[in-house]
């Protein structure tokens, strides 16, 4: 039988919560199939940081990139917590791991499931994918300030853009695009403002898309595209873009689509070269740990993605019909009044995984 090496991160605050669900999905998913999962758990985050100093050992990167793929629930301390003034855990542990492991595709896929609740008075037919860059622009930390704490301080963050980093997302997104119903793909930037990099994403869409004559392809500035999502979230189809308005692009994304508890990632070395990490793309939430009040659904949902990315498509499926069966299912329970907790919805979702 195939072995599966899984690193399991469940980090902070919900995070522990929502990867005990996720994995109790996963392994009710694949005892049908031919596949043994050997979970290796990782013990990183705020928790670790405050016991012994340490965010993320070069030990622990060569220990987790031995594995296969990555299970993530979601890293940072309670805000304002002065012992980690210092730490910046969230750069330290979770932007190390996406650069040290070649994450250039952050895949965050916004479906709205029937039964669940939009935000939006006429969501329409919402089923779009961003493809947020996930190794440069802002995030790369090639920044630094001067001056600091005086009334003449400077402070810099340069967002870097690479042709070769560039044109492997733009690929992966029309990939993803020509495999899509839709067929299109929009490219969302700033080029009216950030015209050096604004310029070598649209060359580089204008370029790749002769190659695809099939995908039908747009451009929205970042502020525009806010307004479609909101407006018109059925206009999308692929979206691509950078790193930062992904990030931002993908919160919103989660909240017209059912909420950021159903909002799942992968981060993506489409090479091959190192392991996959999924997560839910929502944060430790501090303001609700510890009291099984988190939906694991996100989570869950990333390890549809992971079985996915693995090529265990079945099981990726049935993860995801149980998952649409349950959400359909809310509407009543919360009319009935019912509250579930996060083990129960967890629970609840294994009971629906067809065998
Ligand atoms: P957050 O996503 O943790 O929380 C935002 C709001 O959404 C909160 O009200 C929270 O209670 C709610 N929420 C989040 N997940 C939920 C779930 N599964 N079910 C129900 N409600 C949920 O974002 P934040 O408050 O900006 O960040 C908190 C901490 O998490 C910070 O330290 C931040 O840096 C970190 N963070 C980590 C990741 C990650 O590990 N991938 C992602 C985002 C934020
Ligand atoms: C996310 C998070 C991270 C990001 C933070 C915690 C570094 O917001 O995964 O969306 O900005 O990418
Ligand atoms: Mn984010």
């Amino acid at each position: 039988s195939r072995r599966i090496k899984l690193a399991l991160i469940p980090g902070d605050g919900i995070g522990p919560e929502v990867v005990s669900e996720a994995v109790k999905v996963l392994d009710a998913v694949v005892r049908g199939e031919d596949v043994v999962i050997e979970k290796t758990h990782f013990s990183l985050g705020a928790a670790r940081f405050l016991e012994t100093g340490d965010v993320l050992t070069d030990d622990d990167l060569a220990a987790i990139s031995s594995h296969d793929v990555i299970l993530l629930g979601a890293v940072g301390g309670v805000p304002g917590d002065p012992r980690l003034a210092n730490a910046n855990i969230e750069r330290g542990l979770l932007l190390k791991l996406r650069f040290s492991l070649d994450h250039y595709v952050n895949l965050r896929p916004s479906v709205l499931f029937p039964g669940v609740p939009s935000p939006l008075a006429a969501p329409g037919d919402v089923d779009f994918v961003v493809v947020r860059e996930g190794t440069e622009g802002p995030y790369v930390g090639n920044g630094g300030a001067i001056r600091q704490g005086t009334p003449h301080e400077v402070a810099n963050e340069v967002s870097v853009n690479t042709a070769f980093g560039v044109e492997r997302v733009v690929r992966y997104a029309f990939e993803a695009a020509r495999a899509r119903s839709r067929k299109k793909l929009t490219l969302v930037h700033k080029t009216n403002v950030l015209v050096f990099s604004g310029s070598l994403w649209q060359r580089t869409v204008t370029a790749v898309a002769a190659e695809y004559p099939e995908i039908a392809v747009d451009y929205l500035h970042v502020d525009a595209a806010t307004i479609f999502l909101v407006t018109n979230p059925g206009r999308f189809d692929v979206i691509v873009t950078d790193n930062l308005f992904g990030d931002i692009l993908t919160d919103l994304a989660a909240a017209i689509s059912g909420g950021i508890g159903l909002a799942a990632s992968g981060n993506i070395n489409p090479d091959g070269r190192f392991p996959s990490m999924f997560e839910p793309v929502h944060g430790s939430a501090p303001d609700i740990a510890g009291m099984q009040l988190a939906d694991p659904t996100a989570a869950i949902l990333s390890v549809s993605l992971l079985l996915d990315h693995l090529g265990l498509t079945d099981a990726a499926a049935r993860v995801r019909d149980a998952v649409t069966a349950d959400i359909a299912a809310r509407s009543e329970s919360t009319a009935a009044g019912a509250s579930r907790t996060t083990a129960n919805i967890g629970d609840a979702i294994v009971a629906r995984l067809g065998s």
